[in-house]
């Protein structure tokens, strides 16, 4: 069966994380996101994928190719103008035959594939869609059913009001091929607001396929952190085994951690990693290839991404960094402050609150302060 993953979007709610990456291609546990739903499909025996891109194609591309690499055979294909969820696989539609799958490119789960494909069958249904509980469903796709699972109802991102169950639609579907006949071709179309509603006005069976395994989406500097998070702490099931028979750190091959540095797990470093004198590494942390860390700085908590340079008596709590940026002396980024790629942030600066630094720009010394 052939899978086809969503990921066109342009991310805007992660800026300015993906000012020069798109939502696919940000690192987590020091792989880009994308490579862990490749990985994920082809453990649940899908080695046929169709990635219909939009949003800084060329990076995913550049990085991918033909998928040789990851062992599966990868076919991409770029819209000129963003199509819509629905209209991104109508455009795709030449390659599909039979049963096929469609993910949103933005989530991590576990989800049996396998056990919702065989709940389709039985069914007898013409578009499943698996679903999630979540404690806010304002932000999703709300998804009404009855006692044997047929969907009654669709709200996209519904109004506190209108709420009725805490199940959501959790992006990934199992669709029969004439689904994409209600698809105009080369237009803006979604499923959640077009394709989805219409075959529920036309009778045709659509179920909901429930699910309590790991779930989330990334659409959020919050959730990008609590995806990594949750890798570090072992809450995926299928990338626990890697963490644990490190006891909770794992170091890459040439790192320098200097004997009187401290790491406290969960913590991954990448490859060349340096970690200067008595600096302090606490988890859940992760820090990309070629990162140094200088003497005496404290990291908690956060997300660096490679070739990131901290200087000396600096500390990080809950920080997101972007790649190539430099960190100098005695400066704090705390409390969920992102800068991105490429920047720099001077000596004597304290970062707090959510600031976001956008790709290239600098801070001088003592320039900011909470
Ligand atoms: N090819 C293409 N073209 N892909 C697109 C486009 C487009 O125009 N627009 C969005 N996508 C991709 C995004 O990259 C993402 O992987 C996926 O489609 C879903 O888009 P989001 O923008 O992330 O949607 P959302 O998070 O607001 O809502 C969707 O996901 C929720 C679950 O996370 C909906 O499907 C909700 O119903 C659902 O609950
Ligand atoms: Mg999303």
């Amino acid at each position: 069966m052939k899978a086809v993953i969503l990921v066109g979007g342009e991310g805007t709610r992660l800026r300015p994380l993906t000012v020069n990456l798109p939502k696919p291609m940000l690192p987590v546990v020091n792989r880009p996101f994308l490579e862990h739903v490749i990985e994920y499909l082809k453990g649940q025996g899908i080695g046929d994928v169709i990635l219909s891109m939009g949003y800084r194609s060329d990076v995913i591309e550049e990085y991918f190719g033909d998928g040789k690499r990851l062992g599966v055979d990868l076919r991409l294909v770029v819209e000129s103008t963003p199509l819509g969820t629905a209209g991104g696989v109508k455009n795709v539609e030449q390659f599909l035959d039979g049963t096929f799958l469609v993910l949103n490119g933005d989530i991590m789960t576990d989800l049996d594939l396998r056990a919702m494909i065989a709940f389709h069958r039985e069914r007898g249904s013409k578009a499943t869609i698996s679903l999630t509980p979540v404690d806010d469903p304002t932000a999703y796709g709300l998804v009404e059913t009855d006692a044997q699972g047929r969907v009654q109802r669709f709200i996209e991102k519904p109004r506190p009001e209108d709420i009725t169950t805490n199940l959501i639609n959790a992006g990934t579907y199992v669709l029969e091929r004439e689904v994409l006949d209600l698809i105009p071709s080369a237009k803006y179309h979604m499923f959640e607001r077009g394709v989805f509603p219409d075959l529920l006005s036309r009778n045709h069976p659509i179920y909901g396929y429930r699910s309590n395994s790991y779930w989330i989406d990334i659409g959020t500097p919050a959730k990008y952190l609590s995806v990594n998070r949750d890798i570090l702490h072992g809450r995926v099931a299928r990338l626990q085994s890697e963490l644990k028979s490190y006891e909770g750190i794992r170091v890459g091959e040439g790192a320098d951690i200097d004997p009187s540095a401290v790491l406290v797990g969960p913590v991954i470093l990448g490859q060349r990693v340096k970690v200067g004198a008595r600096a302090r590494v606490t988890g859940p942390t992760v820090i990309g290839d070629d990162s140094v860390i200088g003497p005496d700085s404290v990291v908690e908590e956060s997300i660096l991404w490679s070739k990131v340079r901290i200087a000396g008596r600096v500390q990080l709590k809950g920080a997101i960094l972007g790649r190539d940026t430099v960190v100098e002396q005695d400066s704090s980024i705390l409390g969920g402050a992102i800068v991105s790629d490429s920047c720099s942030v001077g000596k004597d600066n304290k970062l707090d609150r959510g600031i976001r630094v956008w790709p290239g720009h600098s801070i001088g010394p003592r320039m900011i302060s909470f």
